[in-house]
């Protein structure tokens, strides 16, 4: 008995399936530095801590599909902060920003429809594009051009008859870039003229450095109807394990269907919104200080890598992460031999192979994602651990 094609063609998870060489390692008393993963090491906030201890409901019941309107208004609340004006109707709540993803493919197309994304692009729209029977349509950018989106003509040659959206993602993951309202802008005038979705993943939305603003796809007012935005508040909170995101759109259809998708699964988790609800209580003050902790992060994993020599590196504008050129040949086997084999001092660091970052097939494979969620010290020290690693590996596994 055969499983179902997408079953069998699903990629694997990148960020994840080494971890059991990981585990191998540990247990093995190795020190592994994970850069290969966006869960960062800043605490998660008190506020937050304290409202999942003191849960104390005689029941742990449903709540309502869309998330407790409690929580819908404090999110279009915190919007309002940057200016952006929604309804807590506009806001459904959702399993992490991932479900929302999800939940965004499965509204705007169907089985056998296209979405453009420009790639390396968040490799879990790899998995949910299978999921939903969907066929990516990537567009490449280059390291040497900043990974700026290209002109409209190049999006155009990828337009056929079953495109539905294009999806954009800034601050990126994994590239780091921040679009300009020029870029967006072009984009939106692109989705208005051939009738398609665009699906805005913001879930970085915070973490933008050097002083610039994150411009939102929902302050388009001529795409009003076109926009649905990926939120979460796993990195803006420190809080990946409380699966809470949020679909956005102002498009009422669309916002029917996805709650019809969403009764389908009941309801997001009821303690872990509550969570929610108290760290938008916190206020726009905690994010300064961990944008700044974030940039000073940056700045050490720019410094270091750049000074690795055949290592191409460009230095983030957003998000916490560096899609990284390395002087490898492929560089799953490298991550899989920084696991296994090598050890420096009883030390080794784990990063993302970058081709599964990308739709077309072959590309990346000469590069990695690094995520910079470690303090400053850390990342110092797996810096000397990657680079030893990287030159025992071209000297001994590659030469
Ligand atoms: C760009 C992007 N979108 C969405 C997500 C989903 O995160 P979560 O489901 O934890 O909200 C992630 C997680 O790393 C991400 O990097």
């Amino acid at each position: 008995m055969d499983i179902s094609r997408r079953g069998q063609t699903v990629q694997a998870s990148p960020i994840r399936k080494f971890k059991p060489y990981a585990d191998a390692a540990i247990a093995d008393g190795v020190k592994i530095f994970f850069l290969n993963i966006g869960d960062p090491d800043i605490p998660t906030p008190k506020p937050i801590l304290d409202a999942v201890r003191s849960f104390n409901d005689p029941i742990l019941g449903y709540g309502p599909a869309q998330g407790f309107l409690e929580l819908r208004q404090a999110i279009a609340g915190y919007f309002k902060d940057y200016g952006i004006s929604l309804k807590a109707d506009n806001v459904l709540i959702t399993l992490g920003g991932s479900e929302a993803i999800l939940m965004a493919f499965a509204t705007v197309a169907d089985p056998g429809d296209e979405i453009i994304i420009p790639e390396p692009f968040y490799t879990n729209y790899n998995g949910y594009a299978s999921l939903a029977a969907l066929k990516v349509v990537p567009l490449t950018l280059k390291v040497e051009d900043g990974f700026r989106l290209p002109p409209a003509e190049e999006f155009e040659a990828k337009i056929t008859p079953r495109t539905r959206a294009i999806v954009l993602c800034s601050p990126n993951n994994p590239t780091g870039t921040v679009y300009t309202a020029e870029e967006l802008g072009r984009v939106v005038k692109l989705a208005v003229k051939h009738n398609l979705f665009i699906i805005g993943d913001e879930v970085y939305k915070e973490f933008v450095y050097n002083g610039r603003r994150h411009i939102s796809l929902l302050e388009f007012e001529e795409a009003r109807d076109r926009v649905i935005v990926v939120d979460s508040i796993s990195k803006r909170f420190s809080c990946c394990g409380a699966r809470v995101g949020a679909a956005i759109t102002r498009n009422d259809q669309v916002y029917a269907a996805m709650l019809k998708f969403a009764q389908a699964r009941l309801c997001p988790p009821t303690i872990e919104q509550r969570a929610a609800i108290a760290a938008y209580k916190m206020g726009m003050g905690y994010f300064e200080p961990v944008r700044r902790e974030y940039e000073r992060r940056r700045d050490v994993l720019f410094e270091g890598l750049s000074a690795i020599p055949g290592v191409v590196v460009r230095k983030p504008e957003g998000a916490f992460y560096m899609s990284v050129r390395v002087p490898v040949r492929d560089t799953e086997k490298f991550v899989i031999w920084m696991l296994t084999d090598f050890r420096l001092d009883g030390q080794t660091v784990m990063v993302a192979p970058e081709s599964g970052f990308y739709g077309t097939p072959g590309k990346g494979k000469d590069e990695i994602r690094a995520a910079y969620v470690l303090n400053e010290d850390d990342l110092r020290r797996a810096l000397v651990v990657f680079r030893a690693g990287l030159e025992k590996y071209k000297a001994t596994v590659e030469k």
